[in-house]
């Protein structure tokens, strides 16, 4: 299959570049490099062996994104691109809501006049909300979100939904994903954010690297274990390769499918710290400060719908991540861009 990845200079669209080509499929990138760099490009190249385009183009410019299904004749799209910093949403949800739709409902106009039928979308967990009981299910009903990003989230799981409705012959994917981690094995590729990262592990890199000094853990005092929050931390490249799963499973069928895509093991902010710090062979230096707000104490998959239908399991581990992470961060102290 030919596929069209959105957000392909990106953190994950980049790792699935990597597996999409190493399942012997043809690909074609379009980013605008708002949160990368074109530097990622070269280092899917360097991992691949199959030459492809990547346009430098927003997904809501419909004249440019016209052009590449013109030139490129995608059957398939896999839309990664999106703004992802669920703080930063809350004080920009103009930007959010412009960015995260407009691009869908542009990418999705292109493909019905090219007639392309086949879209995996990238959802996240967070549209489970913090009403149901963990393990989240797909058959569980949506939650309330708790930022205008996942609130973006849930409106283009709508759209797609009803999208695919409307037009029998579509097939839409959505994926939710739980915590994508760590790097690929090689050292090549990696999360690579422009400015002060926000998630966990990005920000545990940078502390690691010496490039910020202590990271806080946000809240100690949640009914868990040892206090601290419970995610569901998937190794990026499982996660790519569920991607491809996906991708094969909607190449025989029409209508919406929905997967979690997680490992279904919960671990705490303290075990991620102690993990990291055994990869690294030294001490992190964090401290235990108030809650963060929006944070639920759990989060985590049921994944066994994405085992029985698509014959993907998560197999990697929190050590296989953190030795990926440290391995990324000790090769490109300066991300990409050294
Ligand atoms: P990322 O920021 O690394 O990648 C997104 C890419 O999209 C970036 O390269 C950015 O430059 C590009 N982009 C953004 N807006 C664009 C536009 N209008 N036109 C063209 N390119 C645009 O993020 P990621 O972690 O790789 O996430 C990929 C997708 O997965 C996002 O939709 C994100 O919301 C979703 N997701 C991520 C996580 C996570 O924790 N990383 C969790 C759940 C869901
Ligand atoms: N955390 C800290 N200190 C930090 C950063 C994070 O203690 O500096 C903690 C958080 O409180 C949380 C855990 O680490 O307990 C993970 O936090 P992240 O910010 O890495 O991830 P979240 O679980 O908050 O959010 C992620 C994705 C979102 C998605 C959400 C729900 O980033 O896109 O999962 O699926 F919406």
């Amino acid at each position: 299959m030919k596929v069209l990845i959105t957000g392909g200079a990106g953190y994950i669209g980049s790792h699935t570049a990597v597996e999409l080509i190493a399942a012997g499929h043809d690909i074609c990138v379009v980013d605008n490099y708002s949160n990368s760099s074109p530097a990622a490009i070269d280092r899917i190249r360097m991992l691949t062996d199959r030459p492809f385009n990547a346009y430098d183009c927003d997904v809501r410019d419909r004249e440019r994104l016209m052009a590449v299904f013109a030139g490129e004749k995608p059957d398939a799209v896999i839309h990664f691109a999106g703004l992802k910093a669920v703080g930063e949403s809350v004080q920009k949800p103009l930007e959010y809501y412009s960015n995260n739709l407009t691009s869908t409902t542009v990418l999705l106009d292109c493909m019905r006049e090219n007639g392309c039928k086949i879209i995996v979308f990238s959802s996240s967990a967070t549209v489970y909300g913090s009403e149901n009981p963990v393990p989240f299910r797909e058959d569980m009903p949506e939650g309330a979100t708790s930022s205008p990003y996942g609130t973006t989230k849930k409106f283009i799981e709508r759209i797609l939904t009803d999208v695919a409705a409307a037009d029998s012959s579509l097939s839409v994917s959505l994926l939710r994903y739980f915590n994508p981690v760590g790097a690929h094995p090689s050292g090549v590729l990696g999360e690579n954010p422009n400015g002060i990262p926000n998630n966990l592990m990005p920000f545990i890199m940078k502390v690691a690297a010496g490039k910020i000094p202590e990271l806080t853990v946000f809240g100690g005092d949640y009914p868990t274990p040892d206090g601290t929050c419970l995610r569901d931390y998937i190794h990026v490249v499982d996660l790519a390769k569920g991607h491809v799963k996906a991708l094969d499973r909607a190449a025989g069928r029409t209508g919406t499918e929905i997967f979690n895509l997680g490992t279904g093991k919960p671990t705490s902010v303290l075990e991620i710290i102690r993990a990291f710090e055994k990869a690294s062979g030294k001490p992190l230096n964090y401290k235990v400060g108030p809650r963060r707000e929006g944070d639920i104490p759990m989060c985590y998959s049921d994944p066994s719908k994405a085992k029985r239908d698509l014959g993907w399991t998560a197999d990697l581990t929190i050590d296989d991540m953190c030795r990926d992470s440290w391995n990324f961060i000790s090769k490109n102290p300066n991300g990409y861009d050294a």
